[in-house]
């Protein structure tokens, strides 16, 4: 049995990839803090397992104990891979540094970058030693490599992502039984995160026409055309270990 822990898959990107995922042999662990029923129901009608967990993974002070609950159901007798995509994110609040409410900012830090390192610490911590393939895909964004007005907060947050996952590897690749770690950018795809870019005030996020017309010439892509090539990376054979991929 294949054991795979997604993040963020109550709806969006991460709902389409556990369905991708979702085939007999495989138990998927769907975290989000909203139950994540219906994609869980679908992924078991694809023949696969699954388990939803409620967890706000911006409260991370409180990781060490909700996620060792996830980590705990997994049948390490039983498998021969265990994956972690850290795929949930946020892009509110949008606007300049200083404008918004502080408490909303921390925890975007939290979800976006303490969450996905936390989690992965603890992956890494719990399963170091099993000698089965374990991997983690972290989904960055092209925004780690470039400055956009309105996004400080997210474009520091998936820069250090990148970083972290390189880190990693690099760690791995001296240990008896590694962890491979990569980053997937999916570039522009139709989710409720560019539902959301597209109503944002000008003042806020001065791109926002951009991202409208990006939209209406058709160049956000469908969220599972792009998930099924997550999957694959993340299923194959051999894997990006320490790379930044993209769509
Ligand atoms: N959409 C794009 O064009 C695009 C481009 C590049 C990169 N990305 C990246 O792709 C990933 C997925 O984005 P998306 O477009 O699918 O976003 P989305 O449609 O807004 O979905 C976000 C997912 O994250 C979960 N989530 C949000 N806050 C959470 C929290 N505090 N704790 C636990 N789960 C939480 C949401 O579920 P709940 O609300 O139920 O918690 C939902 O399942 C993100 O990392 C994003 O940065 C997206």
């Amino acid at each position: 049995m294949q054991e795979i822990i997604i993040t963020g898959a109550s709806r969006g990107f991460g709902r389409h990839v556990a369905l991708k995922l979702a085939k007999t042999g495989r138990r998927l662990h769907l975290i989000s803090r909203s139950e994540s029923a219906d994609t869980a129901a679908q992924v078991i009608e694809h023949g696969a397992e699954a388990k939803t967990w409620r967890i706000d993974l911006s409260q991370t002070a409180k990781l060490e104990k909700t996620f060792s609950l996830v980590l705990d159901a997994i049948e390490t007798e039983e498998t021969d891979f265990i994956g972690l995509i850290n795929n949930a994110g946020t892009l509110n609040p949008v606007g300049p540094l200083g404008k918004y409410d502080t408490e909303e900012y921390r925890s975007h830090l939290e979800l976006n970058y303490v969450s996905p390192a936390v989690l992965t610490h603890l992956f890494v911590k719990r399963f170091q030693k099993s000698p089965v393939t374990k991997r983690v895909l972290f989904v960055g964004s092209g925004a780690s490599q470039r400055p956009i007005h309105g996004w400080s907060h997210y474009c520091s947050s998936k820069a250090g992502v990148d970083m972290l996952a390189q880190t990693i590897a690099l760690e791995q690749d001296s240990m008896d039984h590694k962890v491979e770690t990569a980053v997937f950018n999916p570039g522009r795809i139709e989710t409720d995160m560019q539902e959301l870019l597209r109503t944002l005030d000008k003042e806020d996020f001065p791109l926002v026409d951009d991202f409208i017309a990006s939209a209406k010439d058709g160049r956000n892509l469908p969220p599972g055309q792009v998930a099924e090539k997550l999957v694959s990376l993340f299923t194959a054979e051999s894997f990006p270990h320490g790379e930044i991929t993209g769509r």
